[in-house]
């Protein structure tokens, strides 16, 4: 059957029909810098989904490892508890500030940041090998397959993504937008799920175990505001849409018991592993 679909085809295709696409060497630190402080809040707020994350992945005290993507250190904190050293990559400056306040929060000196895409690194010249790669939802590579090609090169053992399975988190926003004004929601999938990446694997020779789990979010926002600010930076809505945006929001934020307003969501997501052949 090779040759008849091509997974990574579909993969760039999707990507480029993203709400906000610009070109496909396009930085994205400028948004995720500007997500950061979200992120991190948000990461805070669900801590037993962190844990839930670092408990796929079999790390063990000798281990190096290089997480891709790694944002504000959501897993490379933990996994800096548990392995000898990690190695956290990132090309949202943002990020990797938080990430760094996290590890020192802990105590934890045995880590390293690279402010880069993964696109930029050259493997093993720029970075080495690792023991573990870690991904986790940051698979947002134009190139997949050469991004998980790069990665199968980068581990001596397993390499570990995290991914959506299904729908992304979705609020209905968009769908509630497109009610108010009589027409079909134009909900463009931000990404190709889990099944894609698993096709790209197999396309060239990797056979990965792939788990799906069912996962609770809680989004905390500051206001309506916020979450409606947000709605426009992801592009899901325009400035046109803005007040029934923020009566949307203000129905469903909900207050916790320490004032945090958040918005609740249910996604599926996929661990997808595989081990390296070391025969
Ligand atoms: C959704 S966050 C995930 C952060 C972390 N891995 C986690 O699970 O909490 C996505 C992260 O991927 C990073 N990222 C986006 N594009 C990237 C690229 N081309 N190369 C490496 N990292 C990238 C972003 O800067 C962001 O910090």
């Amino acid at each position: 059957m090779k040759g008849v679909f091509d997974h990574n085809e579909f993969w760039k295709f999707h990507l480029s029909e993203r709400p906000g696409f610009k070109d496909k060497d396009e930085n994205p630190a400028e948004f995720w810098d500007k997500m950061a402080a979200h992120y991190e809040r948000s990461s805070f707020r669900n801590t037993e989904n962190n844990i839930r994350d670092f408990l796929h992945l079999d790390i063990r005290p000798e281990d190096t490892i290089l997480d891709i993507g790694a944002g504000n250190g959501r897993l490379s904190v933990p996994m800096a508890s548990k392995a000898s050293f990690v190695t956290a990559l990132d090309p949202s400056g943002g990020m990797l500030e938080r990430l760094e306040a996290n590890m020192s929060k802990t105590g934890f000196k045995n880590y390293k940041t690279i402010c880069s895409r993964w696109e930029d690194i050259s493997v093993p010249k720029d970075i080495g090998v690792y023991d573990l790669v870690v991904c986790s939802f940051a698979l947002g590579f134009y190139d997949l397959r050469a991004a998980l090609e790069k990665m199968d090169k980068a581990a001596f053992r397993s390499v570990c993504l995290f991914w959506f399975a299904g729908k992304k988190h979705d609020d209905g926003l968009v769908s509630h937008i497109a009610d108010s004004k009589w027409h079909e929601a134009d909900e463009k999938p931000p990404y190709p799920d889990y099944q894609y990446v698993i096709n790209v694997l197999h396309e060239i020779g990797i056979f990965a175990d792939v788990t799906i789990e069912t996962y609770y979010w809680k989004y905390p926002f500051e206001s309506p505001d916020e979450a409606v600010e947000q709605a426009l930076l992801f592009k899901k809505i325009g400035p046109e849409d803005r007040d029934v945006a923020y009566n949307y929001y203000l129905d469903r934020l909900e207050e916790e018991d320490d004032g945090t307003l958040v918005l609740r969501t249910q996604a599926d997501q996929a661990f997808i592993k595989w081990d390296k052949n070391t025969d």
